[in-house]
């Protein structure tokens, strides 16, 4: 039969290691979006030289959070895995679209203001073009679908832009995606900091993947809860965050209901509870940590995968690329 399930891509950057955030966040649901949708994953590796990396490092984050997402169940057979910089048409898009993306809206992105101002001493051309090669990782697979959390709307916003710029002067050269916005899972808060968002910048309230297990019942016994007189397991999230961050995590890693944790700690102080949280996710995490240690320990099979992936990758975005190199009038070789 045809295939006729709807495109969906999507870049991770290589930019840390992957924590529980991540995980019972978008990631826990990737497993099934990978079999309702045909998915092009790729590590993101030529958006990281915006900041500068250490090579090393870099080459060594490639390949662990390779191994990584492998582990989490991309199943490499049933959706393409691939890292930027194996497909050049990314790039040679990246040039062409350049051209077609004006220095007014560029300067707009609220990102890029971000990011200089964090980066004051190096406000480089591609931190300014960063979203032009975005647009094109996306438009060479004519994909429907382009799965994104808030602070990347804007660059799915303006990748839109410029192929309704590109299709208005040469026809339906590229289709225009939508973002989709996946189910949004848990959304897990730092464990020293419940007010904000879990972030690899804050290591001690962020438990990794990849984290020890001892490292992870460290981190969840000195888990912030709450100064409220009560001091009892229960759900309320505007006066008890602390707690009912851990009872958020808790429940995904242990799959039990709100209902059953108060029930499971009643008359028990939060000790005990903070104990079994810290168990819980030992446990859940364990699997992936050693499959992710297997992959790491298998390099040729790791580098299979990635080629296998480039392959087919460089096969669709040639398709568009060679498109697009034609319509603005290049000579073909
Ligand atoms: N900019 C994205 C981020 O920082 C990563 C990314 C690069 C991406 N190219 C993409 C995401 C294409 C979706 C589609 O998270």
């Amino acid at each position: 039969m045809e295939e006729t399930k709807k495109v969906m891509l999507s870049g991770i950057q290589p930019s840390g290691q992957l924590h529980i955030g991540n995980y019972l966040g978008p990631l826990i649901h990737w497993p099934e979006m990978i079999e309702e949708f045909d998915c092009y994953f790729f590590l993101a590796d030529l958006h990281t030289l915006t900041v500068r990396q250490e090579p090393a490092e870099l080459r060594k984050r490639v390949l662990t959070l390779l191994a990584n997402y492998i582990a989490c169940g991309l199943d490499p057979e049933k959706c393409t895995l691939f890292i930027q910089s194996h497909v050049p048409a990314h790039s040679q898009l990246a040039w062409v679209l350049n051209c077609y993306t004006m220095f007014g809206e560029l300067s707009r992105m609220t990102q890029f203001k971000d990011k200089s101002a964090k980066h004051a001493d190096n406000i480089n051309a591609g931190l300014f073009t960063y979203p032009v090669l975005m647009a094109s990782d996306i438009l060479l697979y004519q994909p429907d679908y382009v799965p994104v959390g808030e602070d990347q709307r804007q660059h799915v916003e303006i990748c839109r832009d410029i192929a309704n710029r590109f299709n208005g002067v040469y026809g339906d050269v590229f289709k225009v995606p939508e973002p989709y916005i996946a189910k949004v899972g848990a959304r897990i808060m730092s464990l020293n900091a419940p007010e904000s968002k879990m972030s690899k910048s804050s290591p001690e309230g962020c438990v990794f993947l990849l984290d020890r297990p001892e490292d992870i019942l460290r981190k969840f016994k000195r888990a912030i809860t709450d100064s409220d007189t009560e001091r009892c397991v229960r759900y309320d999230p505007e006066h008890k965050p602390g707690v009912a961050n851990l009872m958020q995590i808790y429940g995904s890693a242990a799959g039990k209901t709100y209902a059953e944790i108060e029930r499971e700690f009643d008359g028990q102080g939060y000790g005990a509870f903070k104990a079994a949280v810290g168990e819980a996710v030992v446990e859940k995490l364990r699997p992936i940590r050693e499959e992710t240690e297997r992959l790491l320990a298998d390099k040729a099979y790791l580098e299979s995968v990635y080629r296998a992936g480039a392959e087919k990758a460089s096969y669709i975005a040639g398709k568009t690329l060679r498109k697009v190199y034609k319509k603005v009038g290049l000579l073909a070789k």
